[in-house]
């Protein structure tokens, strides 16, 4: 409850434009859980739009039903008002197993809704499995099944930004063009190693992008990696980035 309210009073201090949740709302899925993630979903939505995607413990036990009635739709096109930025949401949630998938379906439609993003906006893509191997996690596992499809597309699309969750410890990769930023546990003690209870806050300019790593439990916020991005032939790319430490967290 502490690291919830302060998650809250920290979010609220920020002031952001858009908060992503990306998945494991819940332990089990039940339906008296919904009722508390619904709770807490619409305290952040006090505070400014918000987007959730579910992840393997939303859909155990037929979860996805409470999902879909207390939260919103598994996934999810948003386009920021100004024109500077879109993100495509994505279920990679399999039922009652901890492995992640995305899947035919939603890789051809996801390609069909980045081909109608224009090319000068930044394209930003999130689910809850992690994409690319995490370091200090343990045994590696559940990198989804469907990553090599995905890598592809995201790639050929001229995604900018992959954002996931699940392992519980925050990381930073870029591969070609692309960053994969994934996030720590925000609300939680379910923590590897070293790490503490934490958020990511990404700070978009013309100039650039900023990814700040913010601890729950203290408040402390550091940069752990900035990009600057260019339009080269009218197209957004990341053209130089700096990471503050050996692995970008
Ligand atoms: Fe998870």
């Amino acid at each position: 409850m502490e690291l919830k309210n302060n998650l809250l009073r920290q979010v609220t201090d920020e002031n952001p434009d858009l908060i992503i949740v990306s998945g494991d709302l819940t332990t089990e899925g039940y339906s008296h859980e919904y009722d508390d993630a619904a709770e807490f979903v619409d305290e952040l939505n006090s505070i400014s739009e918000v987007h959730v995607v579910p992840g393997n413990h939303d859909a155990r036990n037929v979860g996805l039903i409470h999902f879909e009635k207390q939260i919103g739709e598994r996934k999810f096109i948003h386009i920021d008002k100004s024109g500077g930025f879109v993100i495509a949401g994505l279920d990679s949630s399999e039922p009652d197993i901890n492995d992640g998938q995305i899947g035919y379906d939603q890789l051809a439609w996801l390609k069909s809704e980045l081909e109608k993003v224009p090319k000068d906006m930044c394209k930003i893509v999130t689910f809850h499995h992690h994409l690319l191997p995490i370091p200090q996690t343990g045994r590696e596992r559940n990198i989804l099944l469907d990553s090599g499809d995905l890598l592809r597309l995201f790639i050929d699309s001229g995604v900018d930004f992959v954002l996931n969750g699940h392992k519980h410890v925050p990381n930073v990769w870029m591969i070609e063009k692309m960053v994969t930023l994934n996030s720590g546990t925000a609300t939680t003690r379910k923590l590897r190693g070293n790490t503490y209870p934490s958020y990511n806050e990404l700070l978009i300019d013309d100039g650039g992008i900023f990814v700040n790593l913010i601890n729950t439990f203290t408040g402390y916020k550091r940069e752990v990696a900035n990009y600057a991005v260019e339009l080269n032939e009218n197209e957004y790319s990341i053209c130089s980035y700096n990471y503050n430490s050996d692995n970008g967290v």
